[in-house]
């Protein structure tokens, strides 16, 4: 980003977080998102943003893109191949274009929820997940220009939000369709991916998916620890409400093997997914 548009992106000083988390759901251009997700951590963390508790109007349904990568069904995408520069940049770039989304995904978990009575940790821990998830895309973007590539270079799959949309209404299943499936199930493969680009010799980028991983866990116990307290609110039972929550709005079946492990050290109970595979 130009250090215009950093200064511009800092000196937007919204007094709430829902504003700052719906200027970052906003900002087409990656870098400009980004940048407004770590300002608005960083705000939060000076207590210089406040909670409008007030059901948001007119809250963005989809976040902004820019207009490249092109965005392709998931049918479409191209298989990629670890063995060539490219194809490993074109599953950084993959990576990326998921980072990019678990921004904007973060900062809608902070923003949408906020007539529902949470307590603010709540808002403390997705701004805080959406300034990891700035960081992870900023290290992929800057691995992919290191190898001659840009963000924006390969097409991308255009399916990311559509669990977003779907759990727009409904909190306990946002928590449970995205962190503790689609963010879980990153636990699941980045250890494969890990030794496969260690196999490629590729260890600048071996060493980001390491980072990336670890991060990743605590964002798997933040949607557990949440979800958790929306169950022990509505005093429901949370391995019951989970399976119900999959079964509305998850298409298709858990795919094993899980990472058990990995898992575990979320939190997340071994209830939830063990006997979900035969569904
Ligand atoms: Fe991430
Ligand atoms: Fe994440």
């Amino acid at each position: 980003m130009s250090g215009q548009a950093h200064s511009a992106a800092a000196s937007r000083k919204p007094a709430y977080m829902n504003d700052a988390v719906r200027a970052v759901l906003e900002a087409p251009d990656p870098r400009i998102k980004a940048a407004l997700a770590r300002q608005a951590v960083a705000d939060w963390s000076h207590g210089a943003l406040g909670v409008d508790t007030q059901a948001p109007s007119n809250w963005p349904d989809r976040p902004a893109r820019p207009d490249r990568p092109t965005l392709l069904a998931p049918r479409n995408m191209p298989t990629r191949k670890l063995g060539s520069e490219k194809g490993r940049a074109s599953q950084i770039h993959a990576l990326a274009h998921i980072e990019l989304n678990a921004i904007d995904l973060a900062c809608d978990m902070a923003g949408r929820f906020c007539d529902r009575g949470l307590d603010d940790s709540f808002y403390g821990d997705w701004l805080s997940i959406a300034a990891d998830e700035a960081r992870h895309f900023l290290m992929l973007e800057k691995r992919l220009n290191d190898m001659g590539f840009a963000y924006g270079d390969f097409p991308a799959h255009d399916g990311l939000w559509e669990a977003a949309y779907d759990t727009r209404h409904d909190l306990a299943a946002r928590l449970a369709i995205v962190p503790m499936v689609l963010e879980a199930r990153g636990l699941d493969v980045t250890p494969g991916m890990i030794k496969r680009f260690n196999k490629a010799g590729d260890t600048a980028t071996v060493r980001i998916l390491e980072t990336i991983y670890e991060d990743e866990k605590s964002h798997v116990s933040a949607g557990v620890k949440w979800f958790h307290e929306v169950c022990s609110s509505e005093k429901i039972d949370p391995t019951h409400c989970f399976h119900n929550k999959l079964n509305d709005y998850f298409k298709g079946k858990l795919k094993p093997p899980f990472n058990e492990a990995a898992r575990t050290a979320a939190g997340m109970p071994l209830a939830f997914y063990s006997d979900t595979t035969a569904r």
